[in-house]
């Protein structure tokens, strides 16, 4: 490894402009959305750290292949280029191009879950949660205890719970069981990653039961990278040859390209197995597209065949794991509780440590978002009980496990004076964050409200 200090391995050609606004600006805008920070206009955000899906800027490279494109129909040769990637670093003979990750999952479980199943995965993503749901499955969670325990620095937090999933297929009917599922990073709990180790030990058990093994692949370049930096042996791998041992070790991959892919949408399916692809590609048809585009335009599939070697690109995947775990080292040295050891995309405060005077039934989680954005006009989001809360029959409200302010960073967008300018405000805040007031929710959506509930200051 080179000994010099890591720079961002790019230059930047074509800028956008951040718009600078007052603190009076935004507790204007604040109020009118109801202080849910997705209400905002993104042109009222500084630092815009809601997701790393979708928002990251693209290479010269990437934008050559958006030219390149070729938009045809049936048969593209942009199709072609995308397909012989996906191939290469999956080893996935059947590839079908999906508008995002959630489309693919859809076709997937649409195919293999039905009514009555249980899909287990070290932690389901919402929609992967929600899409289980959809076909009348049980969507269960079996992450590795360490994950609950905020100062345990143990390398691998995203992990499965082996002998949780052994204990649950012993017991359960195999057909009741369509898949195991692992996702890389896992985000739910803190973009944490998955050893080679585990991929290896969920596979021997479901050789066992035979069940077949797919994984969600978001962030699997990070997760390539996170095992060649933590796990024993991989120190002199690429990235990208540990990316093809973890995927040898499955029968099908879930993937969002707005993730890993580089790219600001786009996702695909791939699987082994040709009879499941062929059922899928019926599906793909009907709500996606002919299977030589599935929901893209032909440059999308330029952008993601040039986007997922990038992203695999260790110069690259240094600097990107090396800006978060900056920002997690600044903040916990400042006396900021975060979620440790960093993650791959994303860095947590935990607000129930920040905020010790205020209930979860006063929404700490999203009081501190909402207070960084005020301080500072950085957006992240609430990981808490306004996302995960629910209702009992009464209609009492039972808070989330924990209470978390995600501040997720997109791919080769900010710069390290950025990530500085994060801390200082979110020091700052957290300084002060035993002065703020709880909020409560006055109108909810009947399900994934957090996207569009309205809040105000308790009285
Ligand atoms: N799986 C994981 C682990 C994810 O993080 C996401 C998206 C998806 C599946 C769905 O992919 O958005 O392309 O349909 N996560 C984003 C986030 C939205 O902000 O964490 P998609």
């Amino acid at each position: 490894m080179s000994d010099l200090p890591i720079i961002e391995p790019f230059r930047i050609k074509s800028v956008e402009p951040i718009p600078i606004n007052s603190r009076h600006t935004r507790e204007h805008a604040l109020k009118r959305a109801h202080y849910n920070l997705f209400a905002l206009e993104s042109t009222e955000v500084m630092i815009d750290l809601l997701t790393d899906s979708g928002t990251g800027a693209m290479s010269t490279e990437q934008w050559a292949g958006v030219l390149r494109g070729d938009e045809s129909y049936a048969g593209s040769p942009s199709y072609r280029r995308f397909q012989d990637v996906v191939r290469s670093i999956t080893g996935m003979p059947e590839v079908i191009p999906t508008h995002q990750g959630r489309a693919a999952e859809h076709i997937l479980f649409s195919q293999l879950v039905k009514p009555g199943m249980t899909v287990p995965n070290n932690t389901h993503f919402d929609t992967t949660r929600a899409n289980v749901e959809a076909q009348g499955g049980t969507a269960l969670d079996l992450v590795c205890d360490q994950a609950h325990l905020p100062e345990s620095d143990y390398p691998f937090k995203g992990n499965m719970n082996l002998k949780r999933l052994e204990t649950f297929l012993a017991m359960t009917n195999r057909d009741q069981v369509p898949m195991v599922m692992v996702t890389v990073t896992n985000n739910a709990v803190g973009g944490q990653p998955v050893s080679m180790e585990n991929i290896r030990g969920v596979r021997r058990i479901c050789d066992v039961h035979k069940i077949p093994l797919f994984i969600d692949a978001c962030r699997f370049a990070e997760n390539a990278w996170f095992i060649s930096q933590r796990e024993d042996g991989y120190g002199d791998i690429a990235p990208i040859d540990i990316a093809r041992e973890a995927f040898s070790l499955a029968d099908g991959v879930t993937m969002s390209c707005k993730k890993d892919g580089m790219a600001n949408i786009g996702g695909f399916l791939a699987l082994r197995d040709s009879s499941t692809a062929q059922n899928c590609r019926n599906v793909l048809i009907r709500t996606e597209g002919f299977p030589t585009y599935g929901g893209l335009a032909g440059r999308d599939l330029e952008a993601i065949a040039v986007g997922l070697l990038e992203a695999l690109e260790p110069d690259y995947l240094r600097y990107r794991t090396r800006s978060i775990a900056y920002l997690v080292e600044k903040l916990h040295d400042g006396g900021v509780p975060v979620v440790r050891p960093p993650g791959g995309h994303a860095v947590y405060i935990d607000a129930k440590r920040a905020m010790r005077h205020l209930s979860a039934h006063h929404f700490p989680a999203q009081v501190l978002a909402n207070e960084i954005y005020l301080a500072g006009g950085i957006r992240g989001v609430e990981v808490g009980s306004v996302m995960f809360g629910t209702r009992d029959e009464q209609g009492r409200e039972l808070p989330a496990e924990r209470e978390l302010v995600r501040l997720a960073f997109p791919r080769r967008t900010y710069t390290q004076s950025h990530v500085d300018y994060v801390a200082e405000i979110i020091l700052r805040v957290v300084r002060k964050a035993d002065q703020l007031g709880g909020l409560q929710i006055t109108w909810q959506a009947p399900s994934l409200r957090h996207f569009t509930a309205r809040l105000a200051p308790l009285e």
